[in-house]
């Protein structure tokens, strides 16, 4: 079984296809971490476990006189603070009278078949069929009478070892919870490389691999979103892991508000990773019997390198993670609205954009932002979410009947988390959106943020979002939320729950798109948060694709895409064809090459196409056409990153494979041009090495081993920023 204890060496065991987690209970019924990696038989691995007297090392009570055994070196499992572990702990609480140790020691354990699920919170979820497990390992304290419930979930086939805490209150008075991780893995050694994926407004996800140093690396958000400035999601690798060698080990954390990851060197060269809610602003009372629940930690380990990684993390989360019936349907292309005309519009120009979006081939229509209230810049509206007939004469519904005449599926931009102060709804409920008391709201691109800890505000979202997609044949939402959250006060919670307020927003986020998204399971969602924003696997669990990110410039989204695609496979990452010069960077690159990158995830426009001439939008309508016949082998097919946008400053070439090996899509993309350069080869991934391939338009077929060793010459007439994509199928 994937999951099991071995009640001799008194270990537990946890194996996936190819990896194997091993933890054991010390003599002292310390849980300590003893091995993830590789997989291997069930052996005894006390001798990794090395125990010496250490200078300054407290030794537990239990221990006795012996100075060898302290928590302050030895690898664990969940760390409780003031034990003599001096690392960054799992967990930091007050309990009683004022007491903040925790020293759980392992109480029982339980291995269920499934996944299991977490209440109010995304999760992993097992398919019919699939060999799915859960252990629970109860650890308890006796003196604080905290109880931490550490949950394992083994995705057996898929290689993923998805972890969550339960912390409850089994005693008779309050405990103030400050600090509780996911997950935390400790490493014997810390010889390792960090990868992470900083970024900003319009560059999120760039890619940035750093060596492991002493301190705490730590990454992570504040803003009440998992942000555009990190992605919850880090990789730990070998000093020799590339793409296609070496060992690797990912997390990533399933939660879309504040976060923390941190990689600790300590003093005697481990590693320890911890990942969580973010700690800073947060606190948690827990009643008496109560329980938190830690968002869920997805765990992957890779013996071949970093694609491999990739394709764990891309199998699960589209297969295991995203509910949307859409996950395995082919997406329609879309035009939005956005950057054809911001919100100068009325009826009669949209209706002229979606007539030629519709002879560009697009299948569907997306009206973006300014449609509602009065709204005709960004300062005003938010929340009042009915036509503006000024703008709209026909209305929603008389609107989408006539996209729907000229043969197109229509979409709706929302933003519902926020408010305008000049909107009905402020002006009926001042006090629904997150202020201090006696302090003027902190404003980000005008707008306030709608209390979503409360209750009343989320069933009043709930109620007026679920009319407004009855009220007309809708086939798509972009729900949007387009500032950070500052101040972190509700006024219905008391004073020593305050620091409950973001956590709270996120469930009541969680709430709400359960209750809308799963009632319009035939509604396309696309999350957005001013571009990838909040791009994190919890959004995915609601919507199966997310705006990647407000940079539409060819040349930036390839460094966007790449760094997206450690994590997320590119069923889930929307990306448009826009006009040039760009509107963020001002750059002009071809329409082809424009295409070539848009394809590198879920395809559509972004522009006016009454600025583009006849040919360029025949130049539209033929990369639909290619999309289409491509969708299949781009959004379910292995994908390959064949060069790096920051190491190779030629070129930018990547690679999607068909499950069956039989059909690879290669696009190459020049990024700059030196005269009388060298040639360039590129080797292909992913391919069938006995099988034959044609690459249509060339002469010849070519083994796909010699693809994969010798390469394909990157043709030498592409110009920079002129781009190919190579259509191979086996023979
Ligand atoms: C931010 C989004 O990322 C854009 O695509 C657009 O929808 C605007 N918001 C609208 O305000």
């Amino acid at each position: 079984m994937a999951a099991r204890y071995n009640a001799e060496t008194k270990t537990f065991i946890l194996e996936t296809a190819d990896s194997s987690y091993i933890m054991k209970v010390s003599r002292y019924g310390n849980l300590l971490h003893m091995y993830y990696g590789s997989r291997i038989p069930d052996e005894d691995l006390d001798y990794l476990l090395t125990f010496h007297d250490r200078g300054f090392s407290p030794n537990p009570n239990e221990a006795g006189n012996d100075r060898t055994f302290s928590l302050d070196f030895l690898p664990q499992e969940f760390s409780g603070g003031r034990n003599g572990d001096y690392r960054s702990p799992s967990l930091e609480l007050v309990w009683g009278e004022g007491g903040s140790a925790f020293c759980g020691k392992v109480a029982g354990y339980e291995i269920k078949a499934g996944a299991g699920r977490i209440s109010g919170m995304p999760g992993l979820r097992e398919l019919p069929q699939e060999q799915v497990h859960t252990l629970e390992i109860r650890l308890a304290d006796p003196v604080s009478r905290v109880e931490a419930v550490l949950s394992y979930t083994v995705f057996e086939e898929k290689n993923v070892i998805a972890r969550t805490v339960r912390l409850e209150n089994r005693g008779e008075k309050a405990v103030r919870l400050e600090r509780l991780m996911s997950a935390t893995i400790d490493f014997q050694n810390s010889d390792y490389d960090l990868i992470c994926f900083p970024g900003r407004h319009a560059m999120e996800r760039e890619f940035r691999r750093i060596p492991v140093s002493e301190g705490i690396h730590s990454i992570g958000s504040s803003r009440g979103t998992s942000s555009h400035q990190y992605n919850p999601f880090l990789i730990v690798c070998g000093k020799n892991c590339g793409e296609d060698q070496g060992q690797c080990w990912g997390i990533s954390l399933m939660y879309s508000g504040s976060f923390l990851i941190e990689a600790e060197k300590d003093q005697y060269s481990q590693l320890r990773l911890n990942a969580g809610i973010n700690p800073a602003g947060f606190s948690w009372l827990l009643e008496p019997g109560e329980e938190f629940q830690a968002p869920q930690a997805v765990l992957a380990w890779s013996g071949s390198g970093l694609t491999r990684l990739s394709h764990i993390y891309h199998r699960i989360f589209r297969e295991n993670l995203c509910r949307s019936p859409f996950r395995r349907k082919a997406r329609p292309v879309l035009l939005n609205s956005w950057e054809a005309a911001y919100f100068d519009f009325d009826e009669e120009k949209i209706l002229t954009i979606a007539r030629e979006a519709a002879h560009m081939g697009a299948e569907m229509f997306v009206l973006d932002d300014g449609w509602f209230g009065k709204r005709d810049d960004d300062s005003t509206g938010l929340g009042d979410w009915t036509v503006n007939r000024k703008k709209i004469g026909s209305g929603i519904q008389g609107l989408s009947q006539k996209i729907h005449a000229m043969g197109m599926q229509f979409g709706l931009w929302v933003e519902p988390e926020m408010v305008s102060e000049d909107s009905e709804l402020y002006r009926r409920h001042p006090d629904w959106c997150l202020r201090e008391p006696g302090r003027p709201a902190v404003r980000g691109r005008y707008q306030l943020v709608l209390d979503l800890s409360r209750r009343d505000v989320c069933e009043y979202l709930i109620e007026s979002m679920n009319s407004l997609l009855e009220s007309a044949q809708i086939e798509y939402v972009k729900w949007d939320m387009n500032r950070s959250l500052t101040e972190a006060w509700s006024d219905l919670l008391s004073a020593e729950r305050q620091g409950e307020v973001l956590h709270r927003y996120v469930l009541g986020l969680y709430y709400v798109m359960e209750q809308v998204i799963l009632k319009h399971p035939d509604i396309i969602f696309c999350g957005c948060s001013g571009g990838g924003g909040r791009f994190d696997p919890a959004m995915l669990y609601y919507q199966p694709q997310i705006w990647c990110s407000d940079n539409t410039d060819a040349i930036n989204r390839l460094k966007i895409q790449y760094g997206t695609s450690f994590a997320y496979p590119l069923s889930c990452m929307e990306s448009h064809v826009s006009i040039c010069p760009n509107h963020i960077t001002g750059r002009s690159v071809p329409l082809s090459t424009r295409g070539i990158v848009a394809m590198d995830g879920v395809f559509g426009f972004e522009l006016d196409p009454l600025k583009l001439t006849s040919e360029e939008k025949e130049a539209c309508r033929q990369q639909v056409d290619f999309y289409k016949k491509y969708s299949k082998v781009i959004l379910d097919g292995d994908y390959y990153r064949l060069t790096s946008p920051y190491e190779n400053p030629y070129f930018t070439a990547w690679q999607q494979v068909s499950q069956d090996q039989k059909k690879s899509l290669v696009s190459i993309v020049v990024t700059d041009r030196e005269g009388n350069g060298p040639q360039r080869f590129v080797k292909l991934k992913g391919l069938n090495k006995d099988g034959f391939y044609r690459i249509e338009g060339w002469k010849g077929k070519y083994s796909g081993n010699l693809l994969m060793n010798a390469g394909i010459p990157v043709p030498w007439e592409l110009k920079e920023y002129e781009g190919i994509q190579l259509r191979l199928r086996m023979i």
